[in-house]
């Protein structure tokens, strides 16, 4: 088998890349290691950055979500019993943020790769690249038990952070960045109406917690917890009763209840790779870098990273100049720094450290107000987290 790319992973890197590449003419496979169903299916992230919605309605796969998606153009940051609203349209100049599942998106992009005839080999297993420093590298799976080699031009290491495209990668090129925090998030999915009709984040003696929403009927919640927090602690009214006292305010908010119908936890760390490039092999998204939730980042640096690739890889194809492909890193390390930094102070500015004293308790609370009292203050918030412009 032979391709021009060959893309490692169906996530919204390796998926929003074979669209990118199919626009500009240039042949790609993506190979996937799980089943269509477990991807269509897996719950993750919610919020896609103006930049990230444009992109999907320029590429014709945005009508659904145009549908579905909620619009959203502020956010409320709630502390000391009260709520802050940052107005994004006033501070952006009229951008705003979808509320789409992460799943949905998946959905919209498998369905219209597949109904254009590109390919998508689910179920890959045992998959390994070969040859990387060469002209021609490859990549090797297994498909219903039989072996096969897909050679390509170029791969994309597009398999998330559990991938094998960074481990493929000889010992001693890549340097790692990394932070681990004392926490972790303790996530539901509820058949019941958002208590709000915008996101909340809350910063609270007891802890951070985040109301989000799937719909005008389900709501998602977040709760801050221990990293290794076991979930058969936490009945559904424990969650509730928890969720209830983070979210309280002087003026009696209360919080819709509903039944439960999916939790997990999630670990919450920084990490970053440099550089993202080894020969003919370019890793993007997850498999690149980690960031820890808040602000709902990660998506949305995924389909960053595959803009300047597919942007590289359209002018290697149109002119033979290799510019842009051998600057792929240094210019999305630029902006994946600026998403560690705001994800990192989002972080920081709304949960509770075990280790802080009444020092960084009022500092924080200090920085709380100033950030939702000054027009500077929101700005920063607001053009971060509506996205950044692209380079
Ligand atoms: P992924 O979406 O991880 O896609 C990688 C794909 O590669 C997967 O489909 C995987 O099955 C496949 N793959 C892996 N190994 C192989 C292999 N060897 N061969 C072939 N295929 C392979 N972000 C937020 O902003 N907010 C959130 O609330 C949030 N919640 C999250 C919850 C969880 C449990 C996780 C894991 C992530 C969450 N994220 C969240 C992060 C966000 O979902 C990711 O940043 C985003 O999915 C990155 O996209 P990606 O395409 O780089 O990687
Ligand atoms: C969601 C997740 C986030 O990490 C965030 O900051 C906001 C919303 C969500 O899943 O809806």
């Amino acid at each position: 088998m032979k391709t021009q790319v060959g893309i490692i992973g169906a996530g919204p890197a390796g998926l929003v890349l074979a669209h990118l590449l199919q626009r500009a003419g240039i042949e790609c496979v993506v190979l996937e290691a799980q089943t269509r169903q477990y991807i269509e299916e897996r719950v993750r992230a919610g919020v896609l950055e103006q930049g990230t919605v444009d992109l999907l309605n320029e590429l014709g796969l945005g009508e659904r979500m145009m549908r579905q998606g909620l619009m959203h153009y502020g956010v409320e940051l709630r502390f000391g019993g009260r709520g802050h609203r940052i107005d994004f349209a006033d501070l952006t100049g009229g951008k705003g943020v979808m509320i789409y599942a992460q799943h949905e998106v998946i959905k919209d992009l498998v369905a219209a790769r597949l109904g254009a005839g590109g390919e998508i080999i689910f179920g890959a297993r045992s998959v390994s690249v070969e040859r990387l420093e060469s002209e021609k590298p490859a990549i090797r799976f297994e498909k219903d038990g039989a072996a096969k080699e897909l050679e390509c031009d170029f791969i994309a290491g597009c398999d998330g952070f559990h991938g094998i495209c960074r481990e493929a990668i000889p010992a001693g090129v890549l340097t790692t960045y990394e932070r681990n925090y004392p926490f972790g998030w303790l996530g539901i999915l509820a058949e019941a109406p958002p208590a709000s009709h915008e996101l909340i984040y809350a910063n609270h003696e007891r802890g951070f917690a985040l109301m989000s929403m799937r719909s005008p009927k389900i709501s998602r919640l977040y709760l801050q917890c221990k990293p290794e927090e076991d979930l058969n602690e936490w009945t559904d009214v424990r969650i509730w009763d928890e969720l209830q006292m983070r979210f309280a305010t002087r003026d009696g908010f209360s919080l819709t209840r509903g039944p439960v119908i999916q939790k997990g936890v999630t670990g919450m760390r920084s990490f970053v790779i440099e550089p993202m490039q080894y020969g003919r092999m370019f890793l993007a998204g997850d498999s690149a870098h980690i960031v820890p939730p808040t602000g709902a980042k990660g998506l949305n640096l995924a389909v960053a990273d595959v803009r300047v690739l597919a942007a590289g890889l359209q002018e290697f194809y149109g002119s033979g100049k290799r510019e842009m492909l051998d600057s792929y890193s240094e210019i999305c390390l630029r902006r994946i720094w600026k998403v560690q930094r705001f994800s990192w102070w989002m972080t920081s500015l709304l949960h509770r450290f075990q280790s802080d004293g009444e020092f960084d308790r009022r500092r924080q609370m200090a920085e709380l107000d100033y950030v939702t009292s000054s027009r500077a203050g929101m700005t920063t918030l607001a053009e971060n987290y509506v996205g950044l412009p692209m380079e």
